[in-house]
């Protein structure tokens, strides 16, 4: 509950940023989603936006609130992209994907002028790989990715859905939650490493991307790093 309201401290502290005949580019998850939410309210205000989804959930979530949505490729540039995070360290390096989005979430990212991050206080390490890294796969050979990761010393295990079948994201894929905390290498190195494996399409890991980070506190407070 108190992590839900640092999370909507944050949300609405990223809603200054959007302005009129921007946009905007909505991410995934539940910060994301409290993002929406507000936005909303914005639109029926009368701010006049565009936005650009990384998910079918946000998309649905954006068009029912009356927010006009445009496919990525209909548009040249994102204004702003505002999303969610796992975990953020000091240099502002990410890992991403807990909503199975971070292929198109990067994709949307690197199509803004500017990428910033709403998370709670909790998103917030020392060092990333706490959480299991997201790896997007094709369904075409998937074991043997699985395969080649142990060899590399990489455990993972397939993403499930609520009814316990292999989940699919919204591009006919499969998740791998990667092992990495264990491993010696750089964060540059195991994301190279990884996606050098035929069949992954990209992991979770975002480097350079986010130009800001907003956090939100239990008590309201927001911090921002920039
Ligand atoms: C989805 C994501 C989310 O931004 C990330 O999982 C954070 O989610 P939440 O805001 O629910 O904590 O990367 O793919």
């Amino acid at each position: 509950m108190s992590q839900e309201k640092a999370k909507k401290t944050a949300a609405k502290a990223a809603l200054s940023m959007v302005h009129s005949n921007m946009i905007v580019g909505l991410g995934s998850g539940s910060t994301a989603e409290f993002f929406i939410s507000y936005l909303i309210e914005k639109v029926k205000q009368g701010l006049q936006i565009i936005a650009v989804c990384s998910s079918k959930k946000s998309e649905f979530l954006a068009q029912k609130g009356n927010i006009l949505v445009k496919n990525i490729n209909d548009v040249n540039l994102i204004d702003i992209t505002i999303d969610g995070a796992d975990e953020i360290d000091t240099k502002k390096r990410m890992i991403k994907g807990g909503g199975a989005a971070h292929v198109r979430e990067k994709i949307l990212a690197y199509a803004s002028k500017k990428m910033v991050a709403i998370v709670d206080s909790s998103k917030i390490v020392k060092k990333l790989g706490g959480k299991k890294l997201p790896v997007e796969v094709l369904p075409f050979g998937h074991k043997h990715v699985q395969t080649t990761l142990k060899r590399y010393s990489f455990e993972s295990s397939f993403r499930k859905n609520e009814e316990n079948s292999i989940l699919i994201t919204d591009n006919h894929n499969y998740i791998l939650d990667v092992d990495i905390s264990k491993s010696n290498k750089t964060l540059e190195n195991i994301h190279a490493d990884i996606r050098l494996i035929p069949g992954v399409v990209d992991t979770g890991l975002f480097f350079n991307i986010a130009k800001k980070v907003i956090i939100g506190f239990e008590d309201g407070r927001v911090e921002i790093l920039d």
